[in-house]
């Protein structure tokens, strides 16, 4: 459709059509709770990485507050999940960016993995950190060359006049490292340590299947685990 005919349609009709916007779910629930939920995590990652409906399984939703209190989310992709005493979950930006910035003066935050051809949601809240520097360094560099060169290039979240200033930025880098390219000071991972985890799988008549697992405390690995109601 092109843009004229496009805002040429009323809005009042384009609302209409949203409010109609509407499936029914399946039958399965989530069936019996696994009593240890990065083994669920995992094994539903795995089922919607193996999902061709789904791209992109390891993109979730980082939800952040800055120092206003106002709360902002964008998407980031999971490159790690680290399990043991304090299981986490890894992703990998700018540390200069809004988010870090964020995470600074609020290290809370939720991430949310949407995989809605599987009619399932997963969210998960808790406090994040920096990785180690050789952790970072590890990941930087099996990064393809061009999305090195990247980082270097992004001064993510600032204000950029133009593409054309990105595009020689990127020039600039891949010249300046043509081959090895070092990790920057300004971009690495962070942890999200789980304080919960939730579960959700659609149902036919909005009888939706939720459990919720709490840690019980920050030093030890049991988990509450509660049903809630949809
Ligand atoms: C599917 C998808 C995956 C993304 N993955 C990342 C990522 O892993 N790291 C990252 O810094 N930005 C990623 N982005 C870009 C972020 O959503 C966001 O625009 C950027 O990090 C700046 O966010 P901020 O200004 O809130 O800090 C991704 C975007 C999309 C759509």
């Amino acid at each position: 459709m092109s843009k004229k005919e496009d805002s040429s349609r009323p809005s009042s009709e384009i609302s209409a059509d949203i409010s109609k916007m509407r499936r029914s779910y399946g039958e399965a629930g989530l069936g019996e709770l696994h009593a240890d939920p990065f083994a669920f995590f995992r094994s539903w990652l795995t089922a919607a990485h193996e999902n061709p409906l789904v791209v992109e399984a390891n993109a979730m939703v980082l939800s952040t507050v800055d120092s206003s209190g106002q709360p902002w989310s964008r998407s980031v992709l999971l490159k790690g999940l680290s399990e043991g005493q304090s299981p986490a979950f890894q992703f990998y930006s700018n540390y200069g960016s809004a988010k870090a910035e964020q995470l600074a003066h609020e290290p809370r935050a939720s991430l949310l993995f949407p995989w809605y051809p599987l009619e399932r949601q997963v969210i998960i809240t808790g406090t994040v950190t920096q990785v180690s520097r050789e952790e970072s360094a590890a990941y930087f560099h099996s990064r393809p060359w061009t999305s090195q060169i990247g980082a270097w290039a992004s001064a993510q979240s600032t204000v950029l006049d133009s593409p054309d200033t990105l595009q020689e930025k990127w020039r600039e880098m891949s010249e300046r490292y043509p081959t090895e390219v070092p990790l920057p000071d300004h971009w690495g991972g962070f942890a999200l340590t789980a304080s919960t985890i939730e579960f959700w799988q659609g149902r036919h008549s909005r009888l939706h299947d939720r459990a919720r697992y709490a840690r019980v405390n920050n030093s030890s690995n049991e988990w509450e685990i509660t049903r809630l109601y949809p």
